[in-house]
């Protein structure tokens, strides 16, 4: 039975129309072709011309949008409707950063004044800390913040304080430990004094096995060197699960809530942004939090033909369902942005890796593509050879800015020129993949063809004069909007991530696996006799 999305005309003429050919004569047969394909949506000007599309391959995919009705489901998103229909709930991540005098309605109900009570207290107690109105339990300042987390409760965060370096407060540094193995929290806190730490345990369930274990640790060395009333002056948590974090050892007042409707991987305005908040200050993270309610109400209100963030997901949709591209490249050409490509696989990846439709059936196209990607300069020195010349053709997303995020080193200063080389950079590798190099073009002599660039090879430039705070909120929300577009296009619950939980039910099971358990599968059983052969304490030693 035909029951979504490819079962409608718009989708049928979108597969039958016929394909650009060549990016260069796209540009040769079109002089508006820059003007027409380049977007602003708040601070963002996105360049989409050097994509393989023209005005016939617009006009079906915007026919798919209207089939899809993704206005409609624009809306209800940031309406707070219950639109995660495997979970029965909403995803409130647009209510999160809207204004504190605007209404913020889930599921009937108003929320604008939690919301916003958790950000104030978020504020005062940040706002503490700095001042050394909070201290530690020997009476020392709170200097490091370890945020312990995983997934959405460390992606965002640790993303964001990494982007937003210029606005480190002075005297604070954070720190982000997420991995169950051992080696990130001795890691992180090699060189830490217990008197002058703060633990942030960041976690939507706080049931996550790696959180937990690595929170538990922390304890111990918190407890080992003050004692164990040190705990509530060394701890806070930001959770959904209060009684969890009580039982933790954590008391009320040291939890920063938020709510179910708030999915983990779009969590980062919450209160899991509370280690962001110690690390940049409250200003820096309420102008991100504006930067993306710009971009909400841009999305909302915004045409789809001139919709920035509709017009990415349809050509994310035509690369992928027409052109058939398995995977998408996200090069931030901002060493400061080194963390968005992880968090754009989370936010992409765990949000549109689905293959079942929420009325059940199974998906008959492709859906979300493979996200990965570094910053841009270090990959022209690594992987780009393969994005150019290799046999697999892979879009890419440029985001490059205009001015360094530093105010004092201005671009064209006489003594460094090294950001408007990388800048530059990025404009030439967009052309190389764009307009590649013919036979014609390079010079004659031994070996020509392999000095040959295909071309053709789609790319979109997005750019914005400087990172600052509210820029980088743009960036999460536009890229937020894009996945959630594609997903409904695709008719799939971009908000739930059950994929996940096999693994973690597997992992279980195996905690309690004899050497001599014939239960697990023949492969497995016999990875697990070796390890047995070596792993004799509780930690594997
Ligand atoms: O297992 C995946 C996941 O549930 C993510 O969706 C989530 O961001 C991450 O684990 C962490 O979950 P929590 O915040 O509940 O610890």
């Amino acid at each position: 039975m035909v029951t979504g999305i490819e079962a409608s005309k718009a989708w049928t003429e979108m597969l039958a129309v016929e394909r650009p050919l060549s990016i260069g004569e796209l540009f040769a047969d079109d002089p508006t072709r820059v003007e027409k394909l380049t977007l602003s949506i708040g601070d963002l000007v996105i360049d989409l011309s050097k994509n393989l599309i023209d005005d016939r391959v617009v006009a079906t995919l915007l026919a798919v949008a209207d089939e899809a009705d993704v206005e409609s489901a624009i809306g209800r998103l940031l309406d707070g409707y219950v639109v995660n229909l495997t979970e029965g709930r909403a995803a409130g991540h647009g209510l999160l950063r809207r204004p504190e005098e605007a209404r913020a309605m889930v599921d009937g109900v108003d929320v604008a004044h939690l919301v916003h009570g958790v950000l104030a207290r978020m504020r005062s107690f940040v706002a503490d800390v700095h001042s050394g109105r909070r201290l530690g339990a020997t009476g020392e300042r709170l200097t490091t913040i370890v945020n312990i987390g995983i997934g959405g409760s460390d992606l965002g965060p640790s993303m964001a304080y990494e982007a937003l370096r210029p606005h480190h407060v002075t005297g604070l540094r954070c720190r982000f430990v997420s991995n169950i193995d051992p080696a990130d929290l001795r890691a992180g806190l090699s060189d830490l004094e217990p008197a002058s730490t703060l633990f942030v345990v960041a976690s939507k369930t706080f049931a996550t096995t790696e959180t937990l274990a690595n929170a538990k640790v922390a304890r111990d060395w918190i407890v080992d060197a003050l004692g164990e009333k040190a705990i509530a002056s060394h701890f806070v948590a930001v959770s959904t699960n209060s009684q969890a974090v009580r039982n933790f050892g954590i008391g009320d007042d040291e939890m920063f809530p938020f709510w179910d409707w708030v999915g983990g991987r779009y969590s980062l305005p919450s209160s899991i942004g509370l280690s962001l908040m110690l690390g940049v200050g409250s200003d820096a993270f309420d102008q991100m939090r504006a930067g993306m309610h710009v971009i909400d109400e841009a999305v909302r209100s915004t045409p789809a033909r001139a919709n920035a963030a509709v017009m990415m997901a349809l050509i994310g949709i035509w690369n992928r369902n027409v052109l058939g591209c398995v995977s998408k490249a996200v090069l931030p050409y901002s060493h400061d942005l080194r963390r968005f490509p992880a968090f754009l696989q989370q936010l992409d990846m765990e949000s549109n890796g689905k293959s079942t439709r929420l009325d059940g059936s199974p998906v008959p196209y492709e859906t979300g593509p493979i996200i990965w990607g570094e910053p841009g300069t270090n990959s022209q020195h690594a992987f780009i050879q393969s994005i150019h010349q290799g046999t697999s053709v892979v879009p890419v997303d440029f985001i490059g800015f205009a001015e360094p995020a530093d105010a004092l080193v201005r671009v064209g200063a006489p003594d460094d020129t090294r950001h408007r080389t990388l800048f530059l950079g990025m404009l030439a590798q967009a052309r190389a993949l764009a307009f590649g190099r013919s036979l014609d073009e390079v010079s004659a002599g031994p070996f020509a063809e392999h000095r040959v660039l295909p071309g053709n090879r789609p790319s979109t430039v997005v750019v914005a004069r400087r990172l600052s705070p509210s820029v980088l909120g743009q960036l999460v929300a536009l890229y937020e909007h894009v996945v959630h577009v594609q997903g409904v296009i695709w008719g799939i619950n971009s908000f739930d991530q059950f994929g996940v939980e096999l693994g973690k039910e597997m992992a279980l099971d195996l905690a309690v696996t004899a050497p001599s358990d014939r239960g697990a599968d023949p492969s497995t059983h016999s990875l697990l006799r070796w390890y047995h052969g070596f792993a004799r304490g509780p930690d594997g030693g």
